[in-house]
């Protein structure tokens, strides 16, 4: 199958996305409130968007750090395995973190970043996601906060990829292939 031809149909527009952000920062910021330093983790790359909107929004002292893990490639099917590409810089023990992924999709990814995170002991360790496929589910593992809920179809935009292309689509959209 030829997947060099695809149409892009919008599903959650722009405008969408910047009230949702607003909503979920201002829960988080009552959540975290009064907290020395909220330590925001982006998971690279697909977050880099979504975190800099969200990070706007807080109203708390942040830190912003960075990870990265293996992902799809250029095809569109999940990886069971996990690897960290680049761990975050700073020290999380004792201190307060929000893990923010773009998509929780069969949840391993999440699961394996949250083990970790955990396992260095931080005081609260919180995870956002803007999507969530729940239909698509392979871990028992649900983020704290969603922006959406979505069906079982591959989607790009708003930092969101794919092979690569497209993260830079403001809204976003489900691919659908074309002959
Ligand atoms: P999981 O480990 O299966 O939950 O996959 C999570 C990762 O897969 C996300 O961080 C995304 O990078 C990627 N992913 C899942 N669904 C999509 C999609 O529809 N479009 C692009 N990337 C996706
Ligand atoms: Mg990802």
């Amino acid at each position: 199958m030829d997947h060099s031809n695809y149409v892009i149909d919008e599903m959650i527009s722009a405008k969408s996305i910047a009230a949702r952000v607003e909503t979920l920062a201002k829960e988080i910021s009552e959540y975290f409130a009064g907290t020395d330093k909220l330590i925001v983790v982006g998971l690279l790359r697909g977050s880099f968007m979504f975190i800099a909107d969200l990070a706007r929004e807080f109203d708390l002292p942040v830190e912003i750090d960075f990870m990265e893990t293996s992902s799809y490639g250029n095809s569109t099917e999940s990886s069971r395995e996990v690897r960290i590409l680049k761990d975050i810089r700073g020290e999380i023990e004792g201190r307060d973190v929000l893990l923010v992924e773009d998509i929780v999709d069969t949840g391993h990814t999440l699961n394996h970043v949250v083990k970790l995170l955990q396992s260095r002991n931080p005081k609260r360790l919180k995870t956002c996601a803007l999507l969530d496929k729940p239909s698509r589910r392979e871990v028992d593992i649900k983020a704290d906060w969603i922006g959406f809920e979505i069906p079982d179809k591959f989607v790009v935009g708003y930092g969101i990829d794919y092979a690569q292309r497209n993260r830079n689509l403001p809204h976003i959209g489900a691919v659908r292939f074309i002959e």
